[in-house]
């Protein structure tokens, strides 16, 4: 199993740029099963969860081939109608394929995800709003039956803002008969882009960004060309390596207002951050203070940058207090930190953070993707060697980060 070596104590100096966004990748993705013929797309990262992505649509028809960073999906009429549970357990995303299939075949047998590390991750959300539609939903023996000779429009209030909810309702939307309002939905740029996409295929979509998107239903989409937007969870994650380190870094392929709510924070915790319209730079500063964050949907701090967020108060001037209000169990990272010298305390939900310089290097576990990435921030730093196992956690979301963070200067690399 590969491991992350970092030795701590060197300072990120530079220009590096973002990959195209996994979490906008994988809806797209699934998009194309709405549209038979050929999808291309560009600036697609070099993910784990892009090849199961990828193998998934090939359980159910489709034909993918890469060139470079452009992705070609053909799409036919889908030879199985099944998500298997050996494809779904593997990335929980793919019960985005539920929609796509139930508005183009009229029916779809998916795998219920599972949990995760993060958190139980129910669907219920999901599965409310395609009965709202008029699918007829069954769960059986670990799968969701879904059937729906026609999908008819409504209107549709999540009382929980889920971004896959919101992705899934809009493409299954997309062919349904008459008009669907989705109300308190997801925000996030992701969501945006996916509407993007879809629009680009014919469907008819207004509203993407806000907390109430329409879609009125077309009779057929068809497939389109579609470069992928870049990855602001990334971004951040590189923003914070470089700060920590007390280097010069600029993040470039990101739109600033997509980590308005992460530079909002480090400002006021004492960073220089300059912004211009698609990069962002943090300047050298040898210490900063601790400042609360408490996640939430976008545009506020988003909880996928929680983790990484932390290690930087690790590190920090004062005691900041982290609240994680959108998964129950995301404080995976907390014991690992503590393995480095970190003075935390988690609650439930709320971890204390005391900062102090000298964190030390030593051998930690990844859980989950995002911890990993906060445990090799926190390798940066750590005096002496950080070994971080299970780093498979982090290929599913970062594609070629210690590539990046060597040429930012960073001491890291893969050990087999
Ligand atoms: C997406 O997960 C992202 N994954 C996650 O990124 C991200 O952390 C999350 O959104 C929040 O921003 C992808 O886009 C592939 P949710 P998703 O549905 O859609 C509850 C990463 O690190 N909920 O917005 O699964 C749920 O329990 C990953 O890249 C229901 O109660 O998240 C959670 O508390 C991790 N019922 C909250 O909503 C439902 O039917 C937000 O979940 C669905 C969700």
């Amino acid at each position: 199993m590969d491991k992350m070596v970092v030795q701590g104590g060197a300072q990120l100096n530079g220009l590096v740029k973002t990959s195209g966004a996994k979490n906008a990748a994988l809806p797209i993705l699934f998009a194309t099963l709405l549209a038979e013929g050929e999808h291309v797309f560009r600036n697609v990262p070099r993910l784990r969860d892009i090849d199961s992505t990828v193998e998934l649509l090939a359980s159910l028809g489709c034909q993918s081939k890469w060139d470079l960073d452009t992705l070609r999906v053909r799409v036919k009429k889908a030879g199985s109608l099944e998500a298997h549970y050996d494809l779904v357990r593997k990335m929980r995303a793919s019960i985005l394929c539920l929609g796509p299939l139930l508005a183009k075949y009229g029916e779809a047998v998916v795998s219920m995800p599972g949990g995760c590390a993060i958190g139980t991750r129910p669907i219920d959300l999901h599965l409310d709003g395609m009965r709202a539609l008029g699918a007829e939903i069954q769960l059986d023996e670990g799968y969701v039956k879904a059937k729906a000779p026609k999908l008819r429009g409504a209107t549709f209030v999540f009382e929980t803002c889920t971004v896959g909810g919101t992705e899934n309702l809009m493409m299954a939307a997309a062919l349904a008969e008459g008009t669907t309002i989705l109300e308190n939905a997801a925000k996030e740029p992701e969501i945006v882009d996916l509407a993007n996409y879809l629009i680009a295929m014919g469907a008819r979509i207004k509203g993407h960004g806000t907390g109430v998107i329409t879609i009125e239903g077309v009779q057929t989409l068809r497939p389109a060309e579609y470069s992928i937007m870049s990855d602001r969870i990334e971004a951040g994650t590189l923003l914070i390596a470089g700060a920590m380190t007390g280097g010069e870094v600029t993040v470039q392929r990101i739109k600033p207002a997509h980590i308005d709510a992460l530079v909002h924070k480090m400002r006021e915790a004492g960073f220089r951050i300059d912004e211009d319209s698609d990069s962002v730079t943090v300047h050298p500063t040898k210490s900063w203070k601790a400042v609360d964050v408490t996640t939430n949907p976008y545009p506020l701090f988003p909880t996928d940058l929680q983790a990484q967020y932390m290690a930087m108060m690790s590190l920090a001037e004062g005691t900041s207090v982290i609240t994680e209000t959108v998964f129950e169990n995301r404080f995976m990272h907390v014991q690992e930190l503590i393995r480095l010298g970190a003075d935390i305390t988690p609650k439930t939900r709320v971890a204390i953070v005391r900062g102090h310089r000298g964190l030390k290097g030593a051998p930690v576990m990844a859980t989950d993707l995002r911890a990993s990435a906060s445990l090799v921030l926190a390798g940066l730093v750590a005096e002496g060697e950080t070994i971080v196992g299970r780093i498979y956690h982090l290929d599913r979301g970062y594609e070629n980060l210690e590539k990046k963070l060597s040429a930012l200067g960073a001491k890291v690399r893969r050990q087999e």
